[in-house]
């Protein structure tokens, strides 16, 4: 809620801004600490902003914004099971899906973990089975092949996820099919053999229409190749609606369930990681899952200042509210996090890409930013220009680990950790006119050419980023990785004033597409849409014949 003492903070924070660095190059001249005054570390996990225009009265004025907005006990109501999710009256309990056995997180008086655990031993006990071939298809053949059914957080976070940890991949080949268009599952399909493949159908509601619809064909698939009693053998479901699965013919021992108190896109450790666990096998699930609980420890332990989530959240509300950047790119310089962008847009654009407070007034102030991003280095060869020299400042955020799965490769990952701190130091440096035009010089061009060229080649330099570098990819640090952006996510929500819980603002488009069906089927007249959407639809019927 905006109070007296929110409002005066961000007031201090907007007034300070005029007096933060706009010289980050002098800046560093200027303080050889400033690398150690603005980096945080947790073991071999590193975050360094100074490359960021913040000087120490910017953090202290942050720390001041984030205790005025309450930062630190709503983030305690969380860890606690209070329902702060207000819109649907849940409580956001993400954090206890990965509490070790033993310890407890009550809910209502009941203590959630328990739960939890049966539910992992379960999942542990089913993808020993598939892996090692004891669970056969129908014909008693191994399963060669996983294909989850599931789309956003059904879908996004163990692809990204899988990708990820593919050094660790020692199951059946995984894969995923989400989006309703049926060339999706047609080309997936058009690989496997039904007496190999089994289908995890994956939908915390289990209504959604692209998993449902794509469950109905999966199934016709395998009744078509294996008969009607083969389904049994080739399905199983992850959902809290258990009813539902019961009634699409997945047999309970096969449907793993979670809770309303875990949001889809906070759901990845929950049995929505049920196709990661039979890639990667139930230890690295669980080392996953405890490098994740690591994250929360810290998160829920240390003072706000030094700690690496809150850190990125207020770094995060500096850029977005007080310099008004629209954007943030995420780049990872590692090719097996290349579906962490996406994975992130829906954790982070879904959570904040809201418009009124808590208390339903609309907001005063930008809320989440628009994230985006691929790989580095191929990045560098398509969208960097723009980072550079672009009119709009959009700060990056680069992750790298210190070390590659590949040792045979090292040259590789020195090249790649080369051009990711060459990066960070090029938008933070740029490059000046008479540095342009001294190199162009040395190089022997004409004095007139010089001239012509040189202000194509100014980088103006001072353009934010964070790093954020790790010892090695592993199921640990994914875990920590995911938890630290789940909560820089929360930090923001929460500096904004916002529910991050809900996701109300993609129904309306689910609630027409439902009533368009039978408009594109050509059961019904378009009569009643606007004109826009009327003559679209009959370009298409038109086009249909
Ligand atoms: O459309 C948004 C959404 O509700 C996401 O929040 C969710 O992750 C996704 O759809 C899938 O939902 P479900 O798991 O219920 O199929």
């Amino acid at each position: 809620m905006t109070t007296a003492s929110t409002k005066a903070a961000l007031d201090a924070l907007r007034a300070h801004r005029a007096k933060t660095p706009s010289d980050m190059r002098a800046a560093f001249a200027a303080d050889p600490g400033r690398f150690a005054a603005f980096s945080l570390g947790d073991g071999d996990l590193l975050l360094d902003w100074s490359k960021c225009a913040v000087d120490a009265e910017t953090m202290r004025l942050l720390g001041e914004f984030a205790t005025a907005a309450g930062v630190a006990a709503r983030r305690d109501a969380m860890f606690s099971g209070q329902k702060i999710n207000i819109t649907e009256n849940r409580a956001v309990l993400h954090t206890a899906l990965r509490n070790p056995a033993g310890t407890s997180v009550l809910l209502d008086g009941i203590d959630v973990v328990p739960e939890v655990h049966a539910v992992l031993n379960a999942m542990r006990r089913f993808s020993d089975a598939v892996r090692d071939g004891s669970a056969t298809g129908a014909t008693g053949k191994k399963i060669t092949d996983v294909v989850n059914i599931g789309i956003g957080g059904s879908d996004l976070g163990p692809v990204m996820a899988t990708l990820a940890l593919a050094p660790y991949h020692d199951g059946p080949r995984a894969h995923y099919v989400s989006n309703i268009d049926g060339a999706h599952m047609h080309d997936m399909l058009k690989g496997l053999s039904p007496e190999t493949t089994l289908f995890i159908v994956a939908s915390k509601t289990f209504t959604t229409v692209e998993t449902m619809t794509n469950a109905e064909t999966a199934r016709n698939w395998i009744v078509a190749a294996l008969g009607a009693a083969a389904t049994g053998k080739h399905f199983a479901a992850v959902s809290t609606a258990l009813d539902k699965v019961a009634a699409f013919g997945i047999a309970p021992e096969r449907v793993f369930g979670f809770w309303d108190w875990v949001g889809g896109r906070y759901s990845l450790w929950s049995a929505i990681g049920l196709p990661i666990m039979i890639a990667i096998g139930a230890d690295n699930f669980r080392a996953f899952l405890a490098g994740a609980h690591e994250m929360d420890r810290h998160f829920a332990t240390r003072p706000l200042l030094e700690n690496i989530p809150a850190v990125m959240g207020l770094v995060g509300f500096w850029h977005r509210v007080v310099c008004g950047y629209p954007a943030r790119a995420v780049i990872p310089y590692d090719q097996r996090l290349a579906r962490l962008p996406a994975y992130l847009q829906q954790l982070d654009m879904e959570s904040n890409g809201k418009g009124v407070t808590l208390d339903g007034r609309a907001v005063a102030t930008p809320t989440g930013p628009l994230v985006w991003g691929e790989p580095g280095t191929n990045g560098q060869h398509a969208f960097f220009q723009l980072l550079h020299q672009g009119t709009d400042i959009i700060p990056v955020e680069f992750l790298v680990a210190a070390q590659g799965h590949e040792p045979e490769l090292k040259h590789h990952h020195d090249l790649l950790l080369a051009n990711c701190l060459a990066q960070s130091e090029a938008l933070m440096k740029g490059r000046t006119l008479d540095e342009a035009k001294s190199q162009m010089l040395a190089k022997g061009m004409k004095a007139d050419e010089v001239d012509r060229i040189a202000p194509h080649r100014v980088f103006s330099g001072n353009r934010p980023s964070v790093t954020i570098l790790y010892e090695k990819l592993d199921p640990r640090t994914l875990g920590r990785l995911i938890a630290l952006y789940e909560h820089r996510v929360f930090v923001e929500g929460t500096l904004f004033d916002i529910n991050s819980f809900d996701q109300w603002g993609v129904e309306l488009g689910k609630e027409l597409a439902t009533a368009l069906l039978p408009v594109v089927e050509g059961k019904k007249d378009a009569a009643g849409s606007d004109a826009s959407t009327a003559g679209l639809v009959a370009h298409i019927r038109a086009l249909r014949g």
